[in-house]
């Protein structure tokens, strides 16, 4: 399912890139560069209508681990509509572990 999503992505994004000139910036844009910062732009545009910073914080946090990380970041995603695609999924989950969790 994963990686025939990502070749759809791509396809999509190459075909376009083709025929649209105006795509090749959006093709540029979904290779992330920056990691951590697109996860940290992505975070602070999504990611602040149910809680704010505090909860990654607090001292009861319950995730434990890179793994419950990722998996809380796509169940927080998904219960909210948020349209990313997993690569912006996975940059907030780096810009979450640099700057709060550290596993
Ligand atoms: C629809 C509301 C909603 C949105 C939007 C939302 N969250 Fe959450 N999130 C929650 C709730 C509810 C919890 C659980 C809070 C609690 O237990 O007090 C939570 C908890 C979390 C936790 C776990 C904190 C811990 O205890 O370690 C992480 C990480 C997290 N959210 C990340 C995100 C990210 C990243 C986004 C943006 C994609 C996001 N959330 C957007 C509702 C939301």
């Amino acid at each position: 399912m994963k990686p025939a999503i990502i070749c759809f992505t791509r396809c999509l994004l190459f075909t376009s890139a083709l025929g649209f000139s105006i795509n090749s910036s959006a093709d540029s844009e979904h290779e992330i560069k920056d990691p951590i910062k697109h996860g940290e732009e992505a975070h602070q545009n999504h990611c602040y209508k149910c809680h704010s910073d505090d909860v990654y914080t607090r001292e009861n946090r319950f995730v434990k681990s890179i793994d419950a990380l990722s998996k809380q970041v796509v169940r927080c995603k998904e219960g909210s509509n948020i349209p990313w695609f997993d690569e912006d999924a996975d940059a907030v989950v780096q810009f979450l572990n640099n700057k709060y969790y550290r596993f």
